[in-house]
C-alpha cells in the first residue's frame, strides 16, 4: 500500500489552496499568519494579514509600533491577546538582535507560541519534523486510525504526535504534510458529512469502514458555558461623539475601549443603566431608554448586553469623569466586538 505521507502530499499538490501566506519566504509572515489562524478561519484572516503585513512588515516595525495601532489592525479577529503577545514577542526578538528563531523549541519560547504554533513554524519554514496536532489533525486521524481516546487530554495528543512523527519525517516535506493534514480535515475529513469518497486516506480508514465517522473523534460531554449579564450605555456629547471607556491593559480584551457598562441582572431597568454610567464613567444622564440585547459568545463564557442610550443632555458628576473614559470618534480606537455592534445598531 502507498505510503501516508504519499497519499497525503498527492492529494495535496492536486488541490492546492493559494493561501498568501504560503510559500512566502518571510518566517515572519508565516508567524503572523500562524498567529491569526490559531482562532480564526483562513477566509477571515486574508485581508487582515495583508493589511498587517503592509502597516507591520517587518518583525523590527513590529515591535516598534504603537499598541493602539496593532490592536486596531485586529479589531474584529478577537482574541486580542494574540496581538499584544505577537507584538511582546517581536520586542523580545529586537532586544535580543533580531533573529527568528529556527527550531520548535525556540519558536515555543515566545509568548504566544504554543506547541501547535511552534511545529506549523518550524515545519513550514525550516523543515523541522514535527506534527501539528489541533482539532483538524485530531478529527482526520481519530478517524482513520479508529481511536476513540478523549483527545482533550495531553497524553491523547502526545500519543497521535508520535504516531505521526516518523511519517511527516519520511516525507521530506514537513511543511506540506502538515499543511495537508489540516487542509483536509478543514475542506473534507468535516464535522458533519465528511468527504470520504474523494479522501486520500479511504482505503486505509478504519472510521469510514465501520461507518463510525460521525461519532469519531469522541466528544465527551460539555458543560454548559455560564452566561454573564451587563448593562451598558450608549452617551454621546453635543459634538456626536461617543463616551468610551478603556479596558485595563492586561486580562480580557485589555486596552480595547468599549461603552460604560457594569454586571447586571437579566432585566436591567433605566436606573441601573444611570448607575452603570456613573460608576463607570462619571457621566450623568437626564434620560436613559432601552435600545435591545447583544450576545457574544467567548470560549468559556457567554456575555449578554442590555443596551441604554441616553437621549438627554449629559453632564459629569461632580466626582468628575474617570481617567479610563472620553468622548471619541469610535473609528478612531480599537473597539471591543460588542462596542462595535452596538454602535452599529444605533446608527
Ligand atoms: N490553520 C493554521 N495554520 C494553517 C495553515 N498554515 N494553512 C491552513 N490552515 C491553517
Amino acid at each position: 500500500m502507498t505510503a501516508i505521507h504519499r497519499r497525503l502530499l498527492d492529494w495535496y499538490d492536486a488541490n492546492r489552496r493559494e493561501m498568501p501566506w504560503r510559500g512566502h519566504p518571510d518566517p515572519y509572515a508565516v508567524w503572523v499568519s500562524e498567529i491569526m489562524l490559531q482562532q480564526t478561519q483562513v477566509e477571515t484572516v486574508r485581508g487582515y494579514f495583508a493589511r498587517f503585513m503592509q502597516a507591520f512588515p517587518t518583525v523590527a516595525a513590529l515591535a516598534a509600533a504603537q499598541q493602539q495601532q496593532v490592536l486596531k489592525l485586529w479589531e474584529g479577529l478577537g482574541y486580542y491577546t494574540r496581538a499584544r503577545n505577537l507584538q511582546r514577542a517581536a520586542q523580545q526578538i529586537v532586544t535580543q538582535g533580531g533573529g527568528l528563531p529556527r527550531d520548535v523549541a525556540g519558536w515555543a519560547a515566545l509568548p504566544g507560541v504554543g506547541a501547535y504554533t511552534a511545529a506549523a513554524i518550524a515545519s513550514i519554514c525550516f523543515g523541522v519534523p514535527a506534527p501539528v496536532v489541533d482539532g483538524n489533525v485530531i478529527r482526520v486521524f481519530a478517524r482513520y486510525l479508529g481511536w476513540d481516546d478523549d483527545f482533550r487530554k495531553p497524553a491523547a495528543r502526545a500519543r497521535l504526535a508520535a504516531w505521526l512523527q516518523p511519517r511527516i519525517a519520511a516525507s521530506g516535506r514537513p511543511g506540506d504534510f502538515n499543511q495537508a493534514m489540516m487542509d483536509l480535515g478543514a475542506v473534507l475529513c468535516t464535522p458533519q458529512a465528511p468527504g470520504c469518497a474523494r479522501c486520500p486516506l479511504r482505503g486505509g480508514c478504519v472510521a469510514r469502514r465501520e461507518g463510525r465517522q460521525a461519532a469519531l473523534p469522541a466528544r465527551p460531554v460539555r458543560q454548559a458555558v455560564p452566561t454573564r449579564s451587563a448593562v451598558a450605555v450608549l452617551a454621546r456629547d453635543a459634538a456626536g461623539r461617543v463616551l468610551l471607556v478603556q479596558r485595563a491593559p492586561d486580562g480580557l480584551l485589555g486596552g480595547l475601549w468599549e461603552l460604560p457598562n457594569r454586571a447586571s441582572g437579566d432585566a436591567p431597568t433605566a436606573r441601573d443603566a444611570a448607575h452603570a454610567l456613573r460608576s463607570a464613567a462619571g457621566v450623568r444622564a437626564a434620560r436613559v431608554e432601552s435600545r435591545g440585547r447583544f450576545t457574544h459568545a467567548f470560549s468559556h463564557f457567554k456575555q449578554v448586553w442590555h443596551l441604554f442610550e441616553a437621549v438627554g443632555p449629559v453632564s459629569e458628576t461632580s466626582s468628575e469623569r474617570s481617567a479610563s473614559a472620553q468622548f471619541a470618534v469610535p473609528s478612531d480606537l480599537p473597539l471591543t466586538t460588542l462596542t462595535r455592534r452596538a454602535l452599529m445598531s444605533a446608527q
